[in-house]
């Protein structure tokens, strides 16, 4: 298999975990439902959905959830290649400024798979958040 066949099939294999993630999130004030998946650099999936809570504020976005399930499975040495995220009403959704800066943490050069506003987009983390901060 040539590496652009791996790399779509890693990209599809990424938006279907996230797409069965979505299923499962808790949108009752948004009505907005987003799943996200992440491929560690080991060729591991895991997934998330948000969270919402009545106190607004709490709710916990798709892409952190995934990161965290990560974090819980694997350990403190998570290295994120690759997230996706959709969304249930096929609209722009790319991740938001704080799950950027989580994304960063774990993975400096992944790549982010999104709807952007002229359809499906790839981007790398450093051009969704330049200068990203780090503690070292
Ligand atoms: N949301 C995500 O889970 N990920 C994103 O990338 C954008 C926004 C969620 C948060 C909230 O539950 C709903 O979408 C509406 O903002």
């Amino acid at each position: 298999m040539g590496k652009r066949e791996t790399a779509e099939k890693q990209r599809a294999r990424l938006l279907r975990a996230a797409r069965a993630a979505m299923k499962n999130a808790y949108a009752p004030y948004s009505h907005f439902r987003v799943g996200a998946a992440i491929l560690t650099t080991t060729g591991k999936v895991f997934s998330g959905c948000n969270v919402e809570n009545a106190s607004y504020g709490m709710t916990n976005c798709a892409e952190r959830a995934a990161i965290f399930a990560a974090v819980a499975q694997l350990g403190p040495k998570l290295e994120i290649r690759a997230v996706a995220v959709v969304n249930d009403h096929g609209v722009p959704c790319s991740p938001c400024g704080a799950c950027r800066q989580v994304i960063y943490e774990f993975g400096p050069d992944a790549i982010v798979f999104f709807q952007g506003a002229k359809g499906e987009k790839q981007a790398h983390i450093a051009e969704l958040l330049p200068e990203g901060f780090r503690l070292k």
